[in-house]
Parts: C-alpha cells; sequence; structure tokens
C-alpha cells in the first residue's frame, strides 16, 4: 500500500527585530501598569498562576508602546495570507495579555478567528514552550488507540515550540494548543491574539 500523507497544518514564527529592546521594554510597562489596573482578567485556559486580561482592541493600544508592535505584527499576518494564497486581509479580532507567573500554565484550547499566535514580550528561562497538538479526537480515539512505536511527522500528536522575546507565532485559530507550565521565577510575558477577515 502507498501511505500518502494527504493534509499538513502551517506554523509561522518570526523573530521581529525591528521591534527595538526599548520598544519591547516600554510594552512590558504598559502592560503591567495595566494589569494593576484589573488584576482579575479572565480565566479562560490559564492555570495556576497565570493572569489572563480581558479581552482588548487595537484601540485600546493606540498611542502605547504596542501600537506599533500591533501594526508589525499584522503585517507578517498579512504575509502568511499571502503562503495561504488568499487575497483576503486580516483584521485584529481580539487581542489579550498573559502573565505567567512561576507555575502557572494554559491548558490546552482552540480559538475562534481566521489566524491566532502570539508575541513574545519577557520570556525567562527556561522558557515554557508553546505545545501544539492534533485534533482532540484524533488524540483520544485514534492515536491514542493505536500505540505507535515511533514518532514521524504523521504519528506524532504534539509538537513544541521554545519562545524568545520578539519572536510572533501565528496558525490557523482551530489548531490545539496550550503552554507547559513555568518554571522560572519571573513571569512569562506574551499578547495573543485573534484575527477576522477584515471588514470593507
Ligand atoms: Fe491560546
Amino acid at each position: 500500500m502507498h501511505l500518502n500523507p494527504v493534509f499538513s497544518i502551517p506554523l509561522w514564527s518570526d523573530i521581529l527585530y525591528e521591534i527595538s529592546d526599548q520598544n519591547l521594554s516600554d510594552a512590558e510597562t504598559c502592560l503591567r501598569q495595566l494589569n494593576r489596573q484589573d488584576n482579575l482578567g479572565r480565566n479562560i485556559s490559564n492555570r495556576g498562576k497565570s493572569f489572563q486580561s480581558k479581552t482588548k482592541f487595537t484601540e485600546d493600544f493606540v498611542d502605547t508602546p504596542l501600537e506599533n508592535i500591533l501594526e508589525i505584527i499584522l503585517t507578517r499576518l498579512q504575509n502568511c495570507m499571502a503562503d495561504l494564497d488568499s487575497p483576503k486581509e486580516l483584521e485584529f479580532e481580539s487581542l489579550w495579555f498573559n502573565i505567567n507567573s512561576e507555575s502557572g500554565y494554559n491548558v490546552v484550547h482552540t480559538h475562534s478567528g481566521i489566524l491566532s499566535g502570539t508575541f513574545y514580550i519577557s520570556i525567562p528561562e527556561p522558557a515554557a514552550p508553546l505545545k501544539i497538538t492534533r485534533e482532540f479526537d484524533m488524540i483520544n480515539h485514534f492515536w491514542g488507540s493505536i500505540e505507535s512505536r515511533h514518532r514521524t511527522p504523521i504519528t506524532s500528536t504534539v509538537a513544541t515550540l521554545v519562545p524568545e522575546p520578539k519572536l510572533l507565532v501565528a496558525f490557523p485559530s482551530f489548531m490545539p494548543h496550550g503552554v507547559e507550565q513555568n518554571m522560572a521565577k519571573e513571569d512569562r510575558i506574551s499578547l495573543s491574539f485573534n484575527t477576522r477577515i477584515k471588514r470593507t
């Protein structure tokens, strides 16, 4: 029998070197300030000592150090659409930031939207990886039953990506993902987003 892999899932990553260290540090200060104003946030995928802000929008970051960063991210996301041979333009649907303190983590979940992703602002060592997984039913009922002995691009159910400051990661919003536990004493800070097709 011929084995034909028929689908693959895109995962984009790029370090945004054009963002200055000062801009990054000002962005962290800005997010910490917002965190002090609302330290309850929301609880969706975050567990343990893990803060997730309420939903923000592009307008919330106008005239802040995040404004420039969001513009750069959106340009990169447009390149992702070109990779997919799509003529559509994206816009941010929602934005939120995450502060995972020591032991904080995020359980595997999916998002709404077209492309989702995260921009990493502060990543202490050891860096807690982003974990991406196959569809839930495939893991539980298919791969869980056959107990493959070797991990290949076909049989693997989990892949990890180690973040660093200024790294941007993007993926289709339907792709399940989570964050491993932060084993560092310092906070792991990131900005996440969902996008939608731009409304004309
Ligand atoms: Fe997420």
